[in-house]
């Protein structure tokens, strides 16, 4: 599939999701195989063009992560054109547009899902940024604002016609944030409509219904939480896609991938060779923190992580209560590869 002038050797993608899909994440998921293309955490349009360190940060990506996707938000044409230069200048695959976020804080300012409330300002935002960059520009949208302003297909031509290289639907509305389940007809029929590629996202939590969407016309799916509660199931997915048994994974698989997050998280920025790393701001991180991060990030990843597993909702509350490194790396020792010779019941074939 090629969005613009940019090839995926698979159509399974790593979804955008903010404070979760960090590069170290992305990585892991990307060695795991099976995954297309990676999307980056949300990051403002204003932060990029202040250079804010905090921001720029949110931006990075490593090399092995290629192709990349930079998703920005924002509202205003001129500052989101040259947000989207920002993007490339550090050398990202593709610039993508957040339509989708329903949270107030962002939507208020014009941006996010709000954006589909003002399809003529939403298709000017993008013209500029075509204009602007060379790299693709794509949109991530959702079915519409609520229930009577469900405008993804009017708005998916829009931005099309105004120079969008694929457009990413998640088929529910602001309203619904995540209740419900997501509209795949809605989406299917954008992409029977439209000339650009068009993606699908949301509730594929299983590999086979990664495969499934794929035939509903779709060029790619897009997978979110399915990927924080199960990092091979873009790998499985192309197994099942290929015609393949799908492979099975270990608690032991399971704890080491922990371990090697852990691990990633501390290295981030420190001792990294020239070229590893691709940045805007300052090369090295200060120390000072990184712990109490590492925790959080664990943590948040263990909301998820722990979903489908047997005395899942032990390992939260024990990695929930962990407060050095030291006890986080025991909890995993423990929980995932003490005597984990064990298939995962929900993930095994
Ligand atoms: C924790 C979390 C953070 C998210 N952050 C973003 C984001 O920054 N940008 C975005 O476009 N979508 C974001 N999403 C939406 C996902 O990309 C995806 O479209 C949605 O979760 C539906 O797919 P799923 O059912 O596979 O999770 C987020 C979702 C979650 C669960």
């Amino acid at each position: 599939m090629n969005i613009g002038n940019v090839t995926l050797a698979s159509p399974f993608v790593v979804a955008p999701m903010a404070g979760m899909t960090d590069s170290a994440f992305r990585r892991l998921v990307k060695r795991h195989g099976g995954c297309g293309l990676v999307v980056t955490e949300m990051v403002s349009s204003e932060g990029l063009v202040r250079g804010i360190d905090r921001t720029l940060e949110y931006a990075e990506y490593t090399e092995e992560e290629r192709p990349v996707s930079i998703q920005i938000f924002g509202g205003d044409p001129e500052k989101m054109a040259a947000a989207a230069q920002v993007v490339e200048g550090l050398g990202a695959d593709i610039v993508d547009v957040n339509m989708g976020c329903p949270v107030p804080k962002i939507a208020k300012h014009n941006a996010g899902c709000s954006l589909m409330r003002e399809p003529g300002h939403a298709a000017t935002v993008i013209n500029a940024m075509a204009k602007a960059v060379k790299i693709p520009v794509t949109v991530k949208m959702r079915a519409g604002w609520n229930d009577t302003l469900r405008n993804a297909p009017e708005l998916a031509q829009r931005v099309q016609d105004a120079g969008a290289a694929a457009v990413t639907i998640h088929g529910r509305t602001a309203e619904q944030s995540y209740s419900g389940s997501a509209d795949w007809d809605l989406v299917s029929g954008v992409a029977h409509d439209l000339s650009i590629p068009v993606l699908g996202s949301g509730d594929c939590i299983e590999p086979e219904q990664i495969v499934e969407r794929l035939r509903c016309g779709v060029s790619g799916v897009l997978v979110g939480r399915g990927v924080l509660r199960n990092p091979w199931i873009l790998a499985q997915a192309a197994d099942l896609a290929a015609g393949r048994t799908p492979r099975e994974v270990t608690l032991r698989e399971r704890g080491e991938f922990l371990l090697e997050y852990i691990d990633l998280l501390l290295g981030e920025g420190v001792n990294e060779d020239e070229g590893f790393r691709h940045t805007a701001g300052a090369q090295t991180r200060e120390a000072r923190g990184r712990e109490r991060w590492v925790i959080n990030k664990l943590r948040a990843l263990c909301a998820w992580y722990s979903k489908g597993i047997d005395h899942g909702s032990q390992l939260r509350v024990r990695v929930n209560s962990a407060s050095s490194i030291q006890e986080l790396h025991d909890i995993v020792n423990e929980f995932f590869l003490v005597c984990s010779i064990t298939v995962l019941p929900a993930f095994s074939r």
